[in-house]
């Protein structure tokens, strides 16, 4: 993991700032200005993300399950999955090292709860830590919120966790995408040409990420449209994002 570079804009720092948090460096604020610039709507998409993930583990905790392995877990915020889900156990996983100090930082004297540093393509490392916590022969959510697009082979990452998980288990996934807004292209032109290689999908991609796990209802949708609290006026697409939950058979 080494010295954070903190010239350098990184994703999970860009998503901080999006959201309007304090953990950002000034390369993440004037990177992440620029997507803002090209793409409006990209703060609003990072608060829907967001709480899609909480509706994710709440869905998961009325499933019956209290383990989660959160794969991409980023700087802590508002609503961190072991908040959401107070009584489960929660392995958190990401590669950059401000966001695992800062896991470090708020999970200490949380004896349930932990941050694994690693790359999540290192299914091996980030299993073997992860059973130190969690039971693999009970259902685990994997949550993979927000990082698959950062990942060129999004369904090789994931085969090891949904190998790894049994009946019962759920797989949470939000994904970007460039199927409604073309300014999602560019900003992923923007971030690759400074060294973050992203990824958007089309529905039917991100669809067959679960595929042979049953979604629970609504199925594959825009973000905000998975399960929402209230009847908001945000149109879809303005999440520039897919979600969904599947459940292994
Ligand atoms: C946009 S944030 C999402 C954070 C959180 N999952 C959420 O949805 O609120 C993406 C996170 O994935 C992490 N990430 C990206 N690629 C990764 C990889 N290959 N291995 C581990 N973490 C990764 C980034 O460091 C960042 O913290």
């Amino acid at each position: 993991m080494g010295t954070p570079d903190t010239d350098q804009p990184h994703p999970a720092r860009i998503y901080d700032y999006l959201l309007g948090g304090a953990f950002n460096f000034a390369a993440d604020r004037a990177f992440a200005e620029q997507i803002i610039a090209t793409m409006p709507g990209a703060p609003l998409a990072a608060r829907i993300n967001r709480d899609f993930l909480r509706r994710a583990v709440q869905a998961a905790v009325a499933d019956g399950v209290d383990q989660f392995l959160d794969l991409g877990s980023g700087i802590p915020t508002v609503g961190n999955t072991h908040e959401v889900a107070p009584a489960a156990r929660v392995v958190y996983v990401d590669h950059d090292a401000i966001a695992v100090a800062h896991s470090r930082d708020v999970l200490a004297g949380h004896p349930d709860a932990t941050i694994v540093a690693a790359d999540i393509r290192d299914a091996d490392t980030v299993l073997t830590a992860a059973r130190e916590l969690i039971d693999f022969s009970r259902p685990v959510a994997v949550l993979a919120v927000a990082v698959l697009h950062f990942v060129p082979d999004a369904e090789a990452t994931l085969a090891p966790y949904r190998a790894a998980i049994g009946p019962g288990s759920l797989i949470a996934i939000s994904h970007a995408t460039h199927d409604a807004e073309p300014g999602v292209e560019q900003a992923r032109r923007m971030y690759e040409s400074r060294g973050m290689p992203g990824f958007a999908r089309t529905k039917a991609e991100v669809t067959a990420l679960l595929d042979g796990l049953t979604l629970l209802p609504p199925g594959v949708v825009w973000t905000s449209r998975w399960r929402p609290e209230a009847d908001d006026d945000i149109e879809p697409t303005a999440s520039l994002a897919y979600a969904a939950v599947g459940r292994v058979p």
